[in-house]
């Protein structure tokens, strides 16, 4: 019988795919056969990555770039198109996050997170168009619940994140002549990322976020790549436009309170501040 989650052959591009939940989404592509590349700012952590992927025996590539910045963007695609071919996935998953109340965020502060998480999903998608197999290919934007829930101390990544789901739903319009399909995968809290080390940086602020969780626990990394997949596959070859949760039901309560992170990580955000005054 055949096998629906079998990526061989396919090529796969992950922006800010060197660390976290968008690494393992490359793996879970690689370990079914695909052709990987990511990308992300730092050279030292893409080799890592390259290496890790590379262990599942296909073709894995980098590149160091910044998702801000066009040229590196193109410049990352053009490359990976040159050694993977069409691209059959693409996922734009870079992101920054801080929790700061909006009145302690600069301009500058808001503007970085609105920069990596919205621009550069601008970026990334937009110009990784020519590269996308036609028809056929699946674009991905790794999104969060801060997209459509307000959130306490989250401005920036609220502002930004509705942003990307909003160019999901329109690029799934402009492009669904093209025969490429757009949606976004909305992680609820997964254990064991810098996403998480930030919004719930200590032992008691992980077990409040975990015990308000429907099913009761954090995600894992394969649990986010396992919907990459199905969205990637024919099981999905209808659905497009989606914004699309995997998060043990915990969006379903609303907007989370960061009040006490902040109090939580309070040292770190005087350190911050007298950094960069
Ligand atoms: P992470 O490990 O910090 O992943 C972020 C990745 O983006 C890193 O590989 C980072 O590598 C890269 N990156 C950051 N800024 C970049 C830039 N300007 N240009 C290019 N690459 C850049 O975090 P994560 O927690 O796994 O989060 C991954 C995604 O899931 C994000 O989109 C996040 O919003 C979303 N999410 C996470 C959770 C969670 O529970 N963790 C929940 C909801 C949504 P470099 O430092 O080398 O650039
Ligand atoms: N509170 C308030 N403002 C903060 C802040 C904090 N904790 N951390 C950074 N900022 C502000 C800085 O002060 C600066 O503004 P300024 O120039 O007015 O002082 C602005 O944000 C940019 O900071 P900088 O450190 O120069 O940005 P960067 O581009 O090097 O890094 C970040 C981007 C800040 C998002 C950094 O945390 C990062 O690289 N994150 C990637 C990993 C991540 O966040 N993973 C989780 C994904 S969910």
């Amino acid at each position: 019988m055949q096998d629906i989650l079998d990526f061989k052959g396919r090529a796969v591009f992950v922006a800010g795919g060197s660390s976290g939940i968008n690494l393992g989404i490359a793996d879970a592509f690689a370990a079914r056969g695909a052709r990987v590349a990511v990308m992300s700012r730092s050279q030292d952590r893409v080799d890592a990555a390259v290496a890790h992927l590379g262990r599942h025996g296909g073709i894995a590539c980098g590149f160091a770039g910044d998702v801000r910045n066009p040229a590196a963007v193109a410049e990352a695609l053009q490359s990976a198109h040159a050694q993977l071919g069409d691209f059959d996935v693409l996922v734009s998953g870079a992101a920054g996050n801080f929790v700061s109340p909006a009145l302690d965020m600069s301009p500058n502060g808001f503007k970085t997170v609105v920069d990596i998480d919205l621009l550069g999903t601008f970026n990334v998608l937009r110009q990784a168009h020519q590269f996308l197999r036609k028809p056929g290919a699946s674009v991905i934007s790794i999104s969060a619940p801060q997209s459509f829930n307000p959130t306490i101390f989250q401005a920036h990544v609220c502002a930004a994140k509705a942003g990307v789901d909003m160019l999901t739903r329109v690029l799934a319009m402009e492009w669904g002549g093209d025969g490429i399909r757009v949606n976004s995968i909305v992680p609820g809290p997964i254990g064991d990322t810098e996403g998480i080390r930030r919004l719930a940086p200590t032992e008691e602020t992980r077990r409040a976020m975990e015990a308000t969780i429907p099913l009761g626990r954090m995600g894992t990394r394969q649990e986010v790549a396992d919907m990459a997949m199905v969205l990637s596959s024919p099981l999905a070859s209808f659905v497009t436009g989606a914004v699309i949760p995997v998060d043990g039901g915990s969006s379903l309560l609303g907007g989370r309170d960061y009040r006490e992170t902040y109090k939580a990580s309070a040292g770190a955000a005087a350190q911050h501040s007298s950094r960069s005054s």
